[in-house]
This record gives structure tokens, sequence and C-alpha cells, in this order.
């Protein structure tokens, strides 16, 4: 690798995502040399410099490897929990390799979860211009008629902005008043889907993220993964 980004090459090298990685350098984890360099955007020459963070060499990963998770409610999708809750990560076999999730799902939140060290693949997944595919099915209180499902496809406006338009589907009636609708985001803000579904007046009750790309979960059991042959994830960029 010729010169670049300290947060660049930390990412690239699988210890976290771009964002998380400047926390990490401005928290004065990470060092230069044996120096602490806490200043943002410094420019560092991989070949020539020895980078560690928290005391561990930053090197990059030779061995990429692709994880897909089914995930269960009650985990949190970081790394680690100040509030002690479990995480994803707890849930995967102990591993030589430094894998994160890609993207995020909520703690209350089932299925597709993709792990990673390939930092590039994350980064480019998780870009807004490459609007990765997400297909959720919540269950949702009340029936939404056709003018709700409409507003959710062509797009409505949350209190960050309008959503971009949308492949929505209702699936079928439940028991109790509920419906299950199938939504299909090529965005990932923050509880997007929950508050999409709020601002029509049908609140989500449970979600499940059923497919990521086109990784689809199929009978993968909830809080299973499976490794992740480069066949599979080529389908990913279909
Ligand atoms: N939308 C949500 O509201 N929650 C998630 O976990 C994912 C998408």
């Amino acid at each position: 690798m010729s010169a670049l980004r300290l947060h660049k090459y930390l990412a690239a090298c699988g210890v976290a995502s771009r964002r998380k990685a400047e926390t990490m350098i401005a928290a004065g984890r990470v060092q230069v040399d044996g120096v602490v360099v806490s200043e943002m955007g410094r420019l560092i020459e991989p070949k020539r410099q020895r980078i560690t963070c928290d005391g561990r060499e930053v090197t990059p990963p030779t061995n990429l490897v692709y994880i897909l998770m089914n995930k269960p409610k009650g985990y949190v999708t970081t790394t680690r929990d100040p509030q002690g809750r479990p995480t994803v990560l707890a849930l995967l076999p102990p591993m030589q390799e430094r894998l994160f999730p890609v993207g995020r799902l909520d703690l209350d939140t089932e299925g597709a979860l993709l792990f990673t060290n390939d930092g590039a693949f994350t980064h480019r997944v998780l870009h807004p211009s490459f609007h990765s595919e997400k297909t959720y099915e919540a269950v949702v209180r009340g029936a939404p008629d056709d003018i709700a499902l409409q507003r959710l496809a062509r797009g409505l406006v949350l209190d960050d902005g309008p959503t971009a338009p949308c492949s929505v589907k209702f699936l079928e009636t439940l028991p109790t008043g509920r419906s299950r609708i199938r939504i299909i985001l090529h965005e990932g803000r923050k509880r997007q889907v929950k508050r999409m579904f709020e601002a029509v007046g049908y609140p989500v009750i449970a979600l499940r993220r059923t497919a990521y790309g086109r990784l689809r979960l199929g009978d993968l059991a909830v809080g299973k993964y499976r490794f992740l042959a480069a066949a599979e994830l080529r389908k990913f960029f279909l």
C-alpha cells in the first residue's frame, strides 16, 4: 500500500469502519511508530511505518472473510457495548481475523447481517452512491391501505429528509389486526423502516431483514451464521 490517510488504512485493515476509525484515532488509541497520533487526516506509509491500535500491530488482512448471520433480537450491532449488552460478535466463533459488521440492525431487529474484515468491500457497500438493496419484512399494527402503501413506495418526508422511492408489497393479514409487509430500500438511514411506517400511521411491531443485496437468509436459523464463498459474494453485486 502506498501513502494513505491513517483512518483509511485502519479501515482497509479491517480494524473498524472509516468513521469508527476516526473516533479511535481521536481517542488516542492509535500510534504511528510508537507515537500517539490523534489528529485527523494524517498521511502514513504502511510499508515504512509501524501502526498499532490498542497496542496491537495493524496489518492488511491476508485472509478475507465474509459471513452472513441471521441476527437475533436482543443483540447490539457494535463491537463493544458500554451498557454491557450482548453484541452480535459474541455469536461468531473465536477467529484470528478481526471482523466487523457491515452496517447495522436495531437491537430489536432480526435478520441478515454481514461481517467481514474487508474494509474496501464494507466502504463500497455502505456508501450511499452504491444504493445497496435491503429487503425487510415488517409486521405492523393495523392494515395499511393502498394510499399508505403508495406513500411509502413513492417516498415521504422524515425529520432527516425525504425517503427515496422504494418497493412495497402487502404480504398477508395476520391475527389480532396486524399485517406483514415487504419493503425494499436502497438507503440505510437510522430506524428508517420503523420511521416510515410510523409516518403513515402503522407502527412496526416486529422487523426482519430477509436479504442484503441478493444474499438471502434462506433457511439460516436465527442466531446462526455461514461463511460466504467468493461466488456467493459476487451475487451481491449483480
Ligand atoms: N430500519 C429500521 O427501522 N430498523 C432496522 O434495524 C433496520 C432498518
